[in-house]
């Protein structure tokens, strides 16, 4: 059985000064116990510091960024490329509803962004609301097995109101038999009360979790009840 999967979006909150509180939050050691696979997506300016805390501590903790850019290197201003975060994470958020939706990002973007971490070697984890964005995505990944998907239903997504489990089970069943047994997480208003309801589910692989996750203690209770 693979591990129960958690990742954290921290999407565009903290700084350097309150990861430090929030490491300081909970008991860090705590973590080495856990049998969890844990993935922190922090802003890309806490990507250096936080792995470097991980490597020093020696915690079980793997990194992700929230986006990559379509492009390699070079005179791309403003664009953060797979090789560059690749120096710190080894995965990354693509496609989420947010970027979709406040950064006009098109099918064609998110292709890009998935191929540009394949490139690199990164594990995307790819988020899609709806199955529409899941048939466009089968031939986009055709004959790739590293990467995972989040089940994101935009009604769920920072709203305090959770899709079912049973209906996000149904939904990760789906997305398995399209796209080929591939981890899928469920992702939208996921807590500590609620987060047991979703990794039982047998076809859930584990969660992606944004505004709880920015509460130290909140998110070693998900973890704990995962
Ligand atoms: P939320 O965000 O947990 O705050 O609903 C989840 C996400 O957007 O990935």
């Amino acid at each position: 059985m693979k591990k129960t999967f958690i990742a954290a979006n921290w999407k565009s909150n903290m700084t350097n000064l309150e990861v430090k509180s929030w490491l300081g939050g909970f008991n860090v050691q705590d973590l080495k116990f856990i049998d969890k696979k844990i993935v922190i997506c922090p802003p890309f300016t806490l990507l250096p510091a936080l792995n470097s805390l991980i490597a020093k501590n020696k915690l079980p903790i793997y990194l992700g960024s929230q986006n990559i850019s379509p492009l390699d290197e070079g005179a791309y201003t403003g664009e953060i490329n797979g090789k560059q975060i690749k120096e710190f994470a080894e995965f990354v958020i693509v496609g989420h509803s947010e970027r979709r939706k406040n950064f006009f990002e098109s099918e064609e973007m998110v292709n890009l962004k998935i191929s540009q971490a394949f490139k690199y070697g990164l594990m995307p984890i790819i988020c899609v609301s709806d199955l529409e964005q899941v048939k466009t995505l089968q031939e986009r990944v055709r004959g790739k097995f590293q990467f995972n998907v989040a089940y994101e239903p935009l009604f769920a997504i920072g709203s305090g109101i959770a899709d079912t489990p049973e209906n996000a089970n149904r939904m990760a069943k789906k997305i398995k038999d399209i796209l080929g047994g591939i981890p899928v997480l469920y992702g939208g208003s996921v807590t500590s009360n609620n987060i047991n309801a979703f990794t039982k589910m047998s076809d859930i692989n584990g969660v992606l979790v944004g505004k709880a996750s920015l509460d130290p203690l909140e998110f070693l209770q998900i973890i704990k009840n995962a």
